[in-house]
């Protein structure tokens, strides 16, 4: 199918559903592993890495610094889910060619960390979603560093030309909660002599942290610092990538918003920088439990059971924020089914996600009859009132896409959300899952 003309149509699913399986593996953690396996030396085994084309992109990067990739373990070699990386023991090659990073803003905040360490000039570009999406958080502490980052205009947008060199370390206040700024200086600093220290305004997702003490790279965390001495070549290790809570969040919604419903999601990454979604489900009066099962690779993962039952509306804000942060599409839509007013605030990083996320979900959720106040940094909803089918325009978003894929299940009518092929860049399957949950039905 071409992707411009995939798309999806949902019918109202109105019984109350049982249903147990797993989500594919984490989206942010397989990107780590592929940089962190694709730099280190000797061979990594992968299980569970994340199919999906933003993860593909990052493994090919590696590929074109030195890495070698087997993916004759996976049963799909286009999609590989097991495959082994031999890593370049810190001898990172010119890639030569554009680095494409796709639709995926992690690939390239975190490779090009990577790509300024090393004394070449590298380009590296997006589609137009990632192309018009900010870098200069990037380009100023590599800057500071050494590097030079050239990008369009006053934010930096990509293409990004970056110059790389034998950079100097640094302390670095990071203005955003981002982690992916964060991983992007962590990164960078792995590369370079002397110390280099990250301070973050908010707990932001640890994943880099917990997989460079899994690959032999020392660094400390202190609240919310977190301090590295370089240059240290990491030491593969196989990793399993636990299952992505985030592609989790639209069965938990779907189940929690359905009285009646039981669900069961096993294998699921249970990082407590992650499952700021369990606790505002909570807070809704979900009943949702969470149960940890294994985490040997410093990554703990588990199983979650919601029962579904009447939601309240609740406020999301403040320090919770980067938590829920890819969350809070569906989210929203759980607001808008519930009772009361649910309010999202200090949420502005979601204007500069895939999409205007703020813009998006409000325009949606009002063209399916919700009662949704805008603000700059979030938005009001007065849940409750019945929604109707309609026709949804991913904008080439995939939580876009998946969000109201779920909100369709609870309307009337048929809800068709078109240009879904993005959903391949985090969740490959998600449309048989829910044909399956719709038949089950
Ligand atoms: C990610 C961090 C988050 C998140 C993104 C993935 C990561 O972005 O929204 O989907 O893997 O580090 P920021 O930390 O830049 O807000």
């Amino acid at each position: 199918m071409s992707k411009s003309t995939r798309s999806l149509e949902v019918r109202p699913c109105r019984e109350p559903w049982e249903a147990s399986f797993c989500v594919p593996g984490d989206k942010s953690i397989s990107h780590r592993v592929a940089i962190l396996a694709g730099l280190a030396r000797g061979e990594t085994k992968v299980t569970g890495f994340l199919p999906s084309d933003d993860c593909l992109c990052t493994l090919a990067a590696m590929e074109a610094m030195g890495a070698e990739v087997d993916r004759s373990g996976s049963a799909d070699p286009a999609r590989p889910e097991t495959l082994t990386i031999r890593g370049v023991a810190g001898e990172v090659r010119d890639p030569g060619a554009l680095v494409d990073c796709g639709n995926s803003g992690t690939a390239m905040r975190l490779l090009a960390g990577v790509l300024a360490a090393r004394p070449f000039r590298s380009e590296v570009a997006g589609d137009r979603s990632l192309n018009s999406r900010p870098m200069r958080r990037i380009a100023l502490p590599l800057e500071a560093m050494g590097a030079q980052v050239a990008g369009q205009g006053e934010n930096c947008k990509p293409p990004l030309v970056i110059e790389g060199a034998d950079l100097r370390p640094i302390t670095y206040d990071m203005p955003v909660a981002s982690a992916q700024v964060k991983s992007c200086i962590l990164l960078a600093g792995m590369l370079t002599r002397g110390r280099t220290v990250v301070r973050q305004p908010e707990v932001t997702r640890d994943h880099t942290e917990r997989l460079f003490a899994h690959f032999g790279v020392p660094v400390s965390v202190d609240g919310l610092d977190v301090t590295l001495d370089g240059p240290v070549v990491p030491m593969a290790r196989d990793v399993t990538v636990p299952g992505d809570v985030s592609s989790a969040a639209f069965w938990m919604v779907a189940a929690a918003a359905r009285p009646g419903a039981r669900l069961e999601l096993r294998g699921v990454g249970l990082n407590p920088t992650r499952v700021g979604i369990v606790r505002v489900l909570e807070r809704m009066g979900a009943s949702v439990a969470m149960q940890v099962d294994g985490g040997d690779d410093g990554e703990p993962y588990g199983t979650i059971r919601i029962e579904g039952g009447p939601l309240q509306g609740t406020e999301i804000a403040g320090a919770e924020i980067p938590n829920v942060i890819d969350e809070i599409p569906v989210l929203a839509v759980a607001g808008a089914l519930a009772n009361g007013v649910t309010e999202i605030r200090d949420a502005e990083e979601l204007r500069v996600k895939e999409s205007d996320r703020i813009r998006e979900v409000v325009t949606r959720l009002r063209a399916m009859g919700a009662a949704v106040e805008e603000f700059d940094d979030g938005m009001r909803i007065v849940g409750g009132r019945p929604l109707s089918g309609a026709e949804i325009e991913s904008h080439g978003d995939h939580r876009i896409a998946m969000a109201f894929a779920i909100a369709g299940l609870f309307a009337e009518g048929i809800t068709r959300i078109t240009d879904t092929a993005c959903i391949d860049t985090s969740y490959p399957g998600f449309e048989e899952r829910l044909a399956m949950l719709l038949a089950r039905s």
